[in-house]
């Protein structure tokens, strides 16, 4: 069989008219089922037989290692983060995480490799020299790190932490991709979002890191903050341009005051109104692809020589809950409050509060909390929405020989509708695959939902999900 693969598609750009005849809200399907699914009735038993099946099938791993503390706030956060200046609150917490890896390290295989490995937060950066080798030194004592130039090794950084001398340190440890937090450049934006930070400061931060050959950049942007329009984030897209990062996060803002209480800060009426956003994703999209970046899917940017532009072109891209990723048989081993695991036909997570995880540690016990095993019907679903959203398209052959079932009578209401979104420009239809089209790209969560089996229960308890407006 051929497979038929659309082309990039770069030349053809969003419009909003289609996106607001098809934004859904819906989940990101960062995984399969999603975290709604994860429930307390998981067992440690459950996790010991996942964690023996995953050392049989000697699969390399993924370490995520999640440190919460910031210096400050900045009123629109919606991250698993505590704001503190107490050394102090920082070391014990430090202090539970190592015992977490030295306890949870002798689960597994120690001849198990290590190739990918982040650290996000909260702020990473907020943590001194010392504490931040201490951290890696002892990982690299419990787990098998391979060396740099095999592994990824990431790390999320707030720019006003860190300086040319950290950005060294850090790339003495090992780590060889960094993710800068911008948001935007506009100085009013800045300062109604608590958040000031200089156009000169991630330059001269931005070429710290080429001198140090860092093997990529990423910059975290947001769109739909206070005083943006679409004037004034084009000229801070201008300015990312300019400075050339090899990949771009451009988030949606999502604003729930209710639940994340700093976001009442926030002048309210000057948030762009919901028509004006949706100019703004538009143009800010359009800019950047005219300027070469390829569009990789969920908010992803990234330059066509990018590794995961590479990935995704040659339909080896993967995604977890750090977003996109080039690795995809590895079991991920979360570390640290409130992290995510994925091992074997497994997802569960450590609790969410601090106090909670620092008292289960230090009592030598497992901080898990929460986490669903799968079944076999999840495990064909998730396979259809990571290829989805991962290589931007459906081979029902390919499900067929993965799991062995026929695709047509296993999935027949939900051909009915693909062949709707055929209809209406979603996706097309050659050779029996189905490719998301260019467009169809920035709403590919609508096609997923469709194979959710757990959505409509969600939808009728009232659940709230983002939306790509
Ligand atoms: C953990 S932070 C990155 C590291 C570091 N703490 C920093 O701020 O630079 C992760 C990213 O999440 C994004 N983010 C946080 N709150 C958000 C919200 N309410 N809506 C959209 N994106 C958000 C921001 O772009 C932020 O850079
Ligand atoms: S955006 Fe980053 S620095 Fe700001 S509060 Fe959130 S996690 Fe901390």
């Amino acid at each position: 069989m051929r497979l038929v693969k659309e082309e990039s598609g770069q030349d053809s750009l969003w419009d909003s008219e289609f996106i607001r005849l098809h934004d859904v809200a819906g989940p990101r399907y960062t995984s399969y089922p999603t975290a709604l699914q994860f429930h307390e009735e998981f067992t440690d038993q459950d996790y010991k037989d996942a964690v023996g099946r995953s050392n049989a099938s000697r699969m390399p791993l993924s370490l995520y290692v999640h440190l919460p503390f910031c210096a400050s706030l900045c009123y629109y956060c919606a991250c698993n983060k505590v704001i503190t200046q107490s050394d102090e609150k920082k070391r014990r917490y430090l202090d539970a995480l190592i015992k977490e890896i030295r306890l949870k390290s002798k689960d597994f295989d120690a001849a198990r490799p290590v190739y990918q490995m982040h650290w996000g937060g909260g702020t990473p950066t907020y943590y001194s020299d010392a504490e931040l080798t201490e951290l890696w030194f002892e990982i690299g004592r419990h787990f098998h790190l391979v060396e740099p130039e095999r592994g990824e090794y990431s790390i999320e950084i707030d720019p006003r932490t860190i300086d040319g001398n950290k950005l060294g340190l850090l790339k003495g440890l090992g780590f060889n991709r960094i993710s800068l937090g911008i948001q935007d450049f506009d100085q009013r934006v800045q300062e109604a979002i608590n958040r000031v930070q200089s156009y000169e400061q991630i330059r001269d931060l931005l070429q710290a890191a080429r001198n140090y050959q860092y093997r990529s950049v990423n910059f975290d942007l947001i769109y739909g903050l206070p005083y943006q329009t679409v004037a004034s984030v084009r000229e801070t897209i201008t300015k990312v341009i300019d400075l050339s990062p090899d990949r771009i996060s451009l988030f949606n803002y999502a604003h729930l005051p209710q639940r994340f209480k700093s976001q009442s800060l926030l002048p309210e009426e000057a948030l762009p109104p919901a028509e004006e956003k949706l100019q703004i994703l538009c143009d800010a999209s359009n800019q950047l692809m005219n300027a070469g970046y390829v569009y990789i899917g969920m908010d992803h940017f990234a330059k066509p020589t990018d590794e995961l532009a590479l990935a995704q072109a040659e339909g080896s891209l993967h995604r977890n809950f750090q977003g996109y990723t080039t690795f995809k048989d590895a079991d991920l081993v979360g570390l640290g409050v409130s992290s995510i695991s994925l091992i074997n036909n497994i997802y569960c997570q450590n609790t969410k509060s601090i106090t909670e995880y620092q008292g289960l540690v230090e009592e030598n016990n497992s901080p898990l909390n929460a986490g669903v095993v799968l079944s076999t019907d999840d495990e064909i679903r998730r396979a259809v929405i990571m290829s989805l959203l991962c290589q931007n398209w459906l081979i029902p052959a390919q499900i067929e020989s993965q799991f062995g079932i026929r695709f047509e009578h296993y999935f027949s209401s939900e051909i009915k509708s693909l062949n709707e979104f055929v209809n209406a420009g979603l996706l097309s239809l050659q050779n029996g695959v189905y490719n998301v089209t260019p467009k169809g790209r920035l709403v590919v969560r609508k096609i997923c939902m469709l194979f959710d089996v757990y959505l409509p229960q969600h939808v009728k308890e009232g659940r709230r999900f983002s939306r790509v407006l």
